[in-house]
């Protein structure tokens, strides 16, 4: 559990960094009601993951479809609200102190929020693409597709596969989602971690690369080899916020707050207010 002194030195850490970047995963939305993967009652608890392989989805990707339709319906239904955790997020960038959120998490809920700058490393689930064509459409129409029987949902031009626009594993990162993380991650000076078992790569990779940031500039600018030794007091300060311990705690993060993250995040936003003296 968490102590009022963690927010505070969060909140200053806040104060005190000029390019802060935010990782967020599946544990900022389980309070707006969508399950995380590997937490207590995640996804991964009811389904294989290995039936979510892009392998998977070309030999069947009837059955994908099937099992996608209880997920695809509760998000596109239950119309899920931002929380809390998010709604903070986007104070937080008015504040002028987010330059940005790398989001593993499908579910568009930072953008609803009012974050203006949301870089969506496994894609988004609203969204469709044709494998054959590429061509995108809106999930809904995949989905009516669906649930009227057309199983797999064919592309209405060229009468192709459609594929949710979400990555799958075996799946590259989206190219242009992939390089602005990884820029971003490099510049930071602060990165908050938020709601992720950091287990998935490349996304659990962004900590260590802010973390590893001078060294690897001092690559970039052609010292010695041993200026690739790591030094991780120099790299960017990574700060966690999650309801259990992670692979990067204690190791990349410089502290864990551990605790719900819609409670936490309004509590520090509200301290790094009062420190702007609002
Ligand atoms: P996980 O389910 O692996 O991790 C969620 C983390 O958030 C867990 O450590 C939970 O304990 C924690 N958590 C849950 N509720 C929380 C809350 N209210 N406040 C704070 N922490 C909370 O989700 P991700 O790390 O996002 O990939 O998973 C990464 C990727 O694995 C996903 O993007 C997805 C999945 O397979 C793809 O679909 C490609």
């Amino acid at each position: 559990m968490y102590s009022e002194e963690e927010i505070k030195k969060a909140a200053k850490d806040i104060i005190n960094s000029e390019k802060i970047v935010v990782l967020t995963g599946a544990g900022i939305s389980t309070e707006s009601g969508i399950p995380d993967f590997r937490g207590k009652d995640g996804l991964w608890t009811k389904y294989d993951p290995e039936d979510f392989t892009y392998s998977r989805f070309l030999q069947n990707p009837a059955k994908y479809w099937e099992m996608s339709v209880e997920l695809a319906e509760f998000l596109l239904t239950a119309e899920p609200m931002p929380n809390p955790a998010h709604l903070a997020l986007a104070r937080l960038e008015e504040l002028g102190k987010l330059k940005c959120i790398v989001t593993q998490n499908v579910d568009g809920l930072h953008q609803a929020a009012g974050n203006t700058d949301v870089i969506e490393f496994h894609g988004n689930l609203r969204r469709v693409v044709c494998i054959a064509c590429g061509e995108h459409f809106p999930h809904e129409l995949a989905l009516e597709k669906a649930i009227n029987g057309e199983l797999p949902p064919l592309c209405d031009n060229c009468k192709g596969v459609l594929k949710p626009d979400a990555v799958l594993f075996e799946e590259p990162i989206p190219r242009h989602a992939l390089e602005r993380a990884l820029q971003e991650a490099r510049d930071c000076d602060l990165m908050l971690v938020i709601g992720t078992s950091a287990v998935v790569y490349p996304a659990a990779e962004l900590p260590r690369i802010a973390k590893e940031r001078d060294s690897y500039r001092a690559s970039l600018f052609g010292f010695s080899s041993q200026s690739r030794v790591l030094d991780y007091t120099k790299g960017a300060k990574v700060i966690e916020i999650n309801a259990e311990p992670t692979p990067l705690t204690g190791i990349v993060s410089d502290y864990l707050i551990e605790g719900k993250a819609g409670e936490i995040l309004p509590k520090i936003v509200k301290e790094v207010e009062a420190l702007l003296g609002y």
